[in-house]
């Protein structure tokens, strides 16, 4: 008697043409938020004497700054400045015990405030891609958008794999995120957070967990970003992304915000000596 054989559980998949998993078109043309209606300038994130401590420690000490719309602020700072804090007290990650942060208007720091829905409009990617590792990349792109936003089904697919085409990644919408590569995940992560329609962008440290030839393609997402008008905050040590698409580069020292300049001004002009020591460090790796 003959049988067919079976095919082991991991033999892979008859196919013709190119292997799909390796179809990565890298970033698509096209904008990836649509167009603001609302005037540039105005301010979208507003963070007013801000003080936060870890019991007795002090980790965050009157840290001021403004960042208006469309404007594309880097964070930089040695390791422990509180960069990551800073940036997590903007949407309500950390909680902070003096000053007050308003994002498009909303008080962070206020009974009334849906802190649920302000997170909705803040997208954030972390240095680790924090996709959900047991959901395909079409259920992470979407989850988010049924259940907070009460999207439909059929609109958060149609959003999420828009979004997933424009990172050049279409081919992989149905596999796990353990099945692509770190760059990748990334990119999934960033289209899931604009997935969201988010006012601003908050990174942090996007590419550092990253293999070295796969920083680019991250970067020229959030390049790309940058251009479309993205309100952006941005903690890393790429100062060839600061240097490309930054309007001002703030920088950490314990704590303290220690400069808060124009990009020109950073890079070219005279400034504390804690910023110009740290500049010298990273700028000669
Ligand atoms: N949950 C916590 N409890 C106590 N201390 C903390 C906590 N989280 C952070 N810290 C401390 O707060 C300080 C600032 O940490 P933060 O992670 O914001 O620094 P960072 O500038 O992002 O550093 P890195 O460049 O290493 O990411 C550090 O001294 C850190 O040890
Ligand atoms: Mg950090």
């Amino acid at each position: 008697m003959t049988s067919t054989p079976i095919p082991a559980p991991d033999a892979p998949e008859p196919h013709s043409g190119p292997d799909p998993a390796l179809a990565d078109e890298g970033l698509a043309k096209g904008p990836l938020i649509p167009p603001s209606k609302a005037a540039s300038g105005e301010p979208m994130i507003a963070i007013d004497g801000v003080s936060k401590w870890y019991g007795a420690f002090q980790v965050l000490t009157d840290c001021t700054t403004r960042v208006s719309k469309g404007e594309v602020v880097v964070v930089c700072g040695p390791s422990g400045s509180g960069k990551s804090t800073l940036i997590k007290c903007v949407n309500a990650l950390e909680p902070f015990q003096k000053g007050q942060i308003s994002v498009d208007g909303t008080k962070v720091k206020d009974r009334s405030t849906n802190l649920p829905k302000l997170r909705s409009r803040v997208g954030m990617v972390f240095q680790h891609f924090e996709l959900f590792p047991h959901l395909s990349i079409t259920d992470n792109l979407t989850i988010a958008q049924r259940k907070v936003l009460g999207r439909s089904g059929e609109d958060a697919k149609r959003r999420g794999l828009d979004l997933l085409a424009r990172v050049g990644l279409s081919a992989h919408a149905e596999k796990f995120p353990g099945q692509l590569s770190g760059g990748q995940q990334q990119r999934v992560a960033i289209a899931r957070a604009l997935a969201m329609n988010p006012v601003v962008m908050l990174f942090d440290e996007p590419t550092s967990a990253l293999d070295p030839e796969m920083v680019g393609e991250v970067l020229d997402v959030m390049v790309e970003l940058a251009r479309d008008g993205m309100t952006m905050m941005v903690v890393t040590h790429e100062m060839g992304f600061a240097r490309k698409v930054a309007d001002r580069v703030i920088f950490m020292d314990r704590g303290e915000i220690v400069e808060d300049a124009t990009k020109d001004d950073f890079f070219g002009q005279p400034r504390s000596p804690r910023a110009q020591q740290f500049l010298s460090k990273i700028l000669s790796h």
